[in-house]
């Protein structure tokens, strides 16, 4: 299996926010598996209007420069992990606003996810799962939750990601194995198509 470049996207911008801990951490522990080159990809370095383009960029070009940048670090890479938190039993709006912005880029590669909440992100999880679908994405059946127990004290400042986080790293095998042959499978079948197209 060659290396896979793959980006951690911090899926919230409050200037507070927690994500950006965990983010760094899967970064590292994907790095650390050898199959990886892994970057690390802030929403908050991407300030995108709300969609408004006349259509998706699957059937336009993109006519913002912010979002046009936005596809193009995209596109630098085979798969995704997505950390994202639950924001009112869904996914925090700036995510799915650059989801909405960013069809292609996603289109026939694997995504994983590290999550955080009350119950583990859950919910944002699963409607990520059917948005990216549609996308065309893969998505990795197993994903990292982490869920009240321990992310609750994290909120409640009893406790810190480095209390917390050691403890989940057997969880993260199956993550990362999954999604080292998802991404594998997906960038040899776009290779492939690629060669059929020029082929043809
Ligand atoms: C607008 C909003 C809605 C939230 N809704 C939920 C929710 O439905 N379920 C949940 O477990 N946590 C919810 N929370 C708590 C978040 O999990 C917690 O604030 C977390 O730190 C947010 O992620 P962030 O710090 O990366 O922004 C919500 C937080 C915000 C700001």
């Amino acid at each position: 299996m060659t290396k896979s470049k793959i980006a951690v996207i911090i899926g919230s911008i409050r200037p507070n926010r927690q994500g950006d801990k965990p983010a760094k951490w899967i970064a590292d522990l994907a790095a650390q598996t050898g199959y990886f080159d892994v970057e690390i990809v802030d929403l908050k370095d991407y300030p995108l209007p709300l969609f408004d383009a006349p259509a998706s960029d699957l059937w336009m070009p993109t006519p913002n420069a912010e979002a046009a940048k936005w596809q193009a670090k995209l596109n630098e890479f085979d798969g995704y992990i997505i950390v994202t938190p639950e924001y009112n039993r869904s996914i925090p709006g700036a995510l799915k606003n650059a989801i909405d912005w960013a069809y292609k880029p996603f289109m026939k590669k694997a995504v994983a996810f590290v999550a955080y909440g009350s119950v583990g992100g859950a919910r944002a999880v699963e409607h990520l799962r059917t948005i990216l679908t549609e996308l065309q994405a893969v998505t990795v059946r197993h994903a990292l939750h982490i869920g009240g127990s321990d992310f609750g004290p994290i909120m409640m400042g009893q406790k810190t990601w480095d209390d917390v986080l050691p403890g989940q790293v057997p969880f993260t095998k199956d993550v990362l194995d999954n999604l080292a042959w998802w991404t594998n499978a997906t960038k040899v079948a776009r290779a492939a198509d690629e060669v059929a197209a020029k082929a043809a």
